[in-house]
């Protein structure tokens, strides 16, 4: 009834009454209503309409007051939930809010608000009220099979009400148990999703009118909103999170040559934006079995019960075997894993992804958890995969970078090897046929010539002998720590300065200082700067020399200058010694893709520039 109707019902009623009355007293009882006691009927029956009239229209209007009183208070529930969608609560509190006051204004002493777990098809309890230990347990996490009303609302949508659970089908036993008679389940709903279910069960059998049914879809929708975008907005941090996390890898993976620090980052990454409470990483080895790497996280001396596999053996040889990620959520029952340390502390998933760079399967990222339902997002799976990518290419790149130190050493030893025949050898041979021309010179009594051939020989063995010295100084300092460049270099000039007797200064802006080059570019520096002081000390006859760094735009200029008598380049006196230095300089510098220039002229000093282009990520 509204109060459009009650107005005309107001106006028709009465005429209606009247028109009766008036029929009545004419047409039906026209003479006994004249005398006493008849005359008192019409006044009697107008009493009694207007009373009649004025109970039916009173109690509309009170009834429709009622009903507004009612709309008032589902409207500032409403509000209530409103305001605290918009002041950014957390999920979990906004729910709580609005039970709270959906309780309150509804008068139902009981119920929950349960999120959908889409991935695991499970309705996850967000708050509850009113409910008792065991039932408030039971609905922490329930799959959707095991809870009736939940699936039908999730399934269709809309409102499930029951208003005598004695007599409804499909209600769980625990709420009769409960002594719960009534009930009425709405969708958390937005943009016709469902992303979980308001349910308030009462103890008393009770109808829901359409408002408060209007009432509760409404906050359905609030909550669903603040549900969507609750998720949006964790599913877009845990997204940042993910490229933060590749980004990191990919960066140490570019610039860094230290595999361990690389697998050290990644691993570090997965343990912070996944589920995993363990990492590991297996490489393959040469003799075609894997062992274990590195290990990060939760009990290493389970994971270390074993540390290598034969292809095809174990959960990481499986992966290595097949090429294809190997993911288990039962690990217990699995007798494929063979480490039953891990298995004895309880965990349950692992993930093994075989790193793979072209067809070749250079390793195996292995990743566990305790939970069975850990790591089963594609979003994490996508995450290790991209990590995987990153890591292979990583641990290529190392063996890549081994190789290369390995053909520098074999050609440093080469390089000793000539030098020794070069210098040593050559210089050994000299002495031996001239102490045979010595003895002779003594035997036909030419002292004289005798002691100018033995001086000869004397500045010989000390020449070789500042050569053997030089050349151990420059094996010590190429052997330094990889990124300490200037501290060995600087090092190595205060023994060459007191060694050749030509003091070096050293000019190196603190950027310089702070670069950090792979060990290939330094070793190759080193010997360059090494060669050109070798040169001043055995050709310049300088007073000083002194070796500057400079940065440029796309890479590094290292001068190595002395103030001694110069020489013309282009016009190398012969000699019968083999010469090897400034060849050998230009080849260094070819192989790192710079160049390197010699500038001199007789009386003017030498300047040896070597310019060296850098990658950005070692610049
Ligand atoms: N700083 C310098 N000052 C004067 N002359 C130099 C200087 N550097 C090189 N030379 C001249 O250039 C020649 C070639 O140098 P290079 O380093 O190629 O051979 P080397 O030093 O004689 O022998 P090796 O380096 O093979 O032991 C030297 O013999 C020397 O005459
Ligand atoms: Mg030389």
């Amino acid at each position: 009834m509204n109060l459009r109707r009650l107005r005309w019902l107001a106006i028709i009623l009465p005429l209606l009454f009247l028109a009766l009355l008036e029929y009545l007293r004419h047409e039906l009882f026209l003479e006994e209503w004249h005398d006493f006691p008849g005359v008192l009927w019409p006044g009697a029956l107008v009493a009694l309409g207007v009373g009649a009239f004025s109970f039916a229209i009173f109690g509309t209007i009170e009834r429709l007051e009622a009903r507004v009183l009612d709309q008032n208070r589902h409207l500032s529930a409403l509000n209530r939930i409103a305001a605290a969608s918009a002041e950014n609560l957390e999920l979990g509190e906004l729910c709580s809010v609005a039970l709270d006051n959906v309780l309150a204004v509804m008068g139902i002493e009981a119920g929950a608000v349960c999120l959908l777990d889409v991935g695991a098809n499970e309705l996850v309890a967000a708050c509850s009220q009113g409910l008792s230990g065991e039932l408030t347990q039971r609905i922490q996490r329930q799959k959707l099979e095991t809870a009736p009303v939940g699936a039908e609302v999730v399934h269709t949508g809309r409102p499930v009400v029951r208003e005598d659970l004695l007599q409804s089908p499909n209600v769980s036993e625990a709420a009769r148990r409960e002594g719960f008679r009534s009930s009425i389940s709405v969708p958390l709903k937005s943009e016709g999703e469902v992303s979980g279910v308001l349910a308030l069960v009462s103890k008393r059998p009770r109808r829901f009118s359409p408002d408060e049914i209007d009432l509760l879809t409404s906050i359905g929708g609030q909550l669903g909103l603040a549900v969507r975008n609750a998720m949006l907005y964790t599913r877009s941090q845990q997204r940042n999170r993910e490229l933060a996390a590749l980004l990191a890898v990919s960066e140490a993976a570019t610039s860094s040559l230290e595999l361990d620090q690389v697998l050290d980052e990644a691993l570090d990454a997965v343990l912070a934006v996944t589920t995993a409470e363990a990492a590991e990483i297996w490489l393959m080895e040469d003799s075609g079995e894997l062992a274990l790497h590195r290990h990060r996280g939760a009990a290493p001396e389970a994971f270390y019960e074993r540390t290598r596999f034969e292809v095809g053996e174990g959960l990481p040889g499986l992966a290595a075997q097949t090429g294809s990620p190997v993911v288990v959520h039962e690990l217990g029952a699995d007798a494929r894993f063979l480490r039953q340390q891990v298995k004895d502390l309880g965990f349950q998933t692992f993930c093994a992804l075989p790193l793979r760079h072209g067809d070749q399967t250079v390793g195996v990222l292995a990743v566990a958890a305790r939970p069975s339902e850990a790591l089963s997002s594609a979003a994490e799976h996508r995450l290790l995969e991209g990590i995987g990518e990153q890591l292979a290419i990583a641990v290529e790149n190392a063996q890549l970078h081994q190789r290369v130190l390995d053909v520098a050493v074999l050609e440093e030893r080469e390089r000793i090897a000539r030098e020794l025949h070069d210098g040593l050898a050559q210089v050994l041979g000299y002495i031996n046929t001239e102490t045979l021309a010595v003895k002779k010179l003594i035997a036909s009594g030419r002292p004289a010539d005798a002691e100018r051939e033995l001086s000869a020989m004397e500045a010989a063995a000390k020449q070789v002998y500042a050569d053997v010295r030089e050349a151990i100084l420059g094996l010590r300092a190429s052997s330094a720590q990889p990124g300490q460049l200037i501290p060995s270099l600087r090092d190595y000039l205060s023994y060459y300065s007191e060694m050749a007797g030509v003091p070096v200064s050293l000019s190196a802006a603190g950027e310089v200082e702070a670069l950090r080059l792979p060990a290939t570019i330094e070793i190759q520096l080193m010997r360059v700067i090494q060669e050109a002081l070798s040169n001043v000390r055995k050709h310049a006859h300088a007073t000083k020399a002194t070796v500057s760094f400079q940065r440029t735009a796309d890479g590094l200029t290292i001068e190595v200058s002395d103030d001694g008598q110069g020489f013309d380049p282009e016009r190398l006196v012969r000699t019968g010694w083999p010469r090897f230095g400034l060849q050998t300089m230009r080849e260094r510098a070819q192989a790192i893709g710079g160049e390197c220039d010699i500038i001199s002229s007789p009386g003017h000093g030498t300047r040896v520039i070597l310019q060296v282009p850098l990658r950005r990520s070692e610049a």
